[in-house]
């Protein structure tokens, strides 16, 4: 009979270092209760934790029963421990007018005389520029290092993905895009009849984003600080989910903490006598757990039991930590 061989608690044991912690799963099996009971887990450890949220539907205020919008917010009754939903319109907004204005310079630069705003339109409708504001404003909590341990309650399954890829893509894209803005810059040079070096803000702007994305991405794939933790539930959809992902992630070279099997019905709870519909559940359930112990053999950090009702506030996140880090 197989069972769990390394929990949830000796995992993150065995990586002292951990410091940044994602949970990824289909939506609903409880990947934002995962992270919050994780980074309840760590504040009780004694370590400075923040648990945060970048997705633009935020469910942290809500799982706190507090509201944690805008700012790093001391989560009440729970020493070392802050939430923070960040507000990814602001970021957006913000980012545009970056943009445009490093558009405008560029269009001056290049003697183009085109209005800015239609290059801003195409570039911000997009929506991989959601998800890019989303990777920044999460990569800028990062790098402030104010916090010992980062728990973040991620976007659903698929951005996930994207945003951690998108750091190889950008340095690529990055480096083609310095390499022809110092060609235009050499040849512009070799013609001005000032040779003065003249300033290049884009080019600055490039460099740097480049820089940050390649310590990003370090940082996200050192498997002593970053671990992704993926939740399902023992059913088909959700471990057809984690696989893929999981998968995926093996490919970008994406520290994968191991596998949280979530809601499943307790056994001691269930008799002959119980209802047929609990009755079948559990059978189903069953079929899927062998499934689980073939799949993810080595890999299962927990299973934990559906309860009779919601996890939400402080406490029932304290309660759950008994069977989570049990
Ligand atoms: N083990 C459990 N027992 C009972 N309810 C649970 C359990 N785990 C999660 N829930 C509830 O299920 C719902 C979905 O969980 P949530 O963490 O929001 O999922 P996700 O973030 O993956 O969409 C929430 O209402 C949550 O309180
Ligand atoms: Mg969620």
């Amino acid at each position: 009979m197989a069972g769990i061989e390394k929990s949830m608690a000796q995992y993150l044991r065995e990586h002292p270092k951990m410091k940044f912690v994602f949970f990824g799963g289909k939506g609903g099996v409880g990947k934002t209760v995962m992270a919050g009971v994780t980074a309840v887990w760590f504040a009780q450890q004694g370590r400075r934790t923040i648990l945060a949220s970048t997705n633009p539907v935020h469910s942290l205020s809500g799982l706190l029963a507090q509201n944690v919008f805008g700012q790093p917010t001391v989560v009440n009754g729970v020493p070392n421990l802050w939430a923070y939903e960040i507000d990814t319109k602001d970021t957006i907004e913000r980012s545009k007018q970056d943009i445009k204005q490093k558009i405008q310079w560029f269009l001056k630069f290049a003697e183009i005389s085109t209005q800015a705003d239609a290059f801003v339109e195409s570039a911000t409708m997009n929506p991989a520029f959601e998800e890019s504001a989303m990777f920044e404003n999460m990569v800028e909590l990062m790098f402030k290092d104010e916090y010992d341990v980062y728990v973040f309650d991620t976007a659903p399954t698929a951005n996930a993905r994207r945003l951690l890829g998108m750091s190889k893509v950008y340095s690529l894209w990055v480096n083609k895009m310095l390499k022809s803005r110092e060609e235009a810059r050499s040849l512009r040079e070799l013609l001005s009849f000032t040779k003065k070096k003249e300033a290049d803000p884009l080019m600055d702007y490039l460099v740097s984003f480049r820089d940050r994305m390649g310590r990003a991405q370090k940082l996200l794939t050192d498997n002593q600080l970053t671990a992704f933790f993926f939740v399902t539930l023992p059913e088909a959809l959700p471990i057809a989910v984690i696989k893929r992902f999981i998968n995926w992630f093996h490919d970008f070279g994406i520290p994968v903490g191991g596998v949280v099997v979530n809601m499943v019905i307790q056994k001691n709870q269930v008799h002959a006598d119980s209802p047929e519909f609990v009755r079948n559940r559990v059978a189903m359930q069953d079929a899927y757990m062998t499934q689980i112990w073939n799949d993810f053999d080595g890999n299962v950090r927990a299973i934990l039991p559906l309860l009779d009702n919601e996890i939400r506030g402080t406490q029932a996140l304290k309660d759950f930590v008994k069977h989570a880090f049990a």
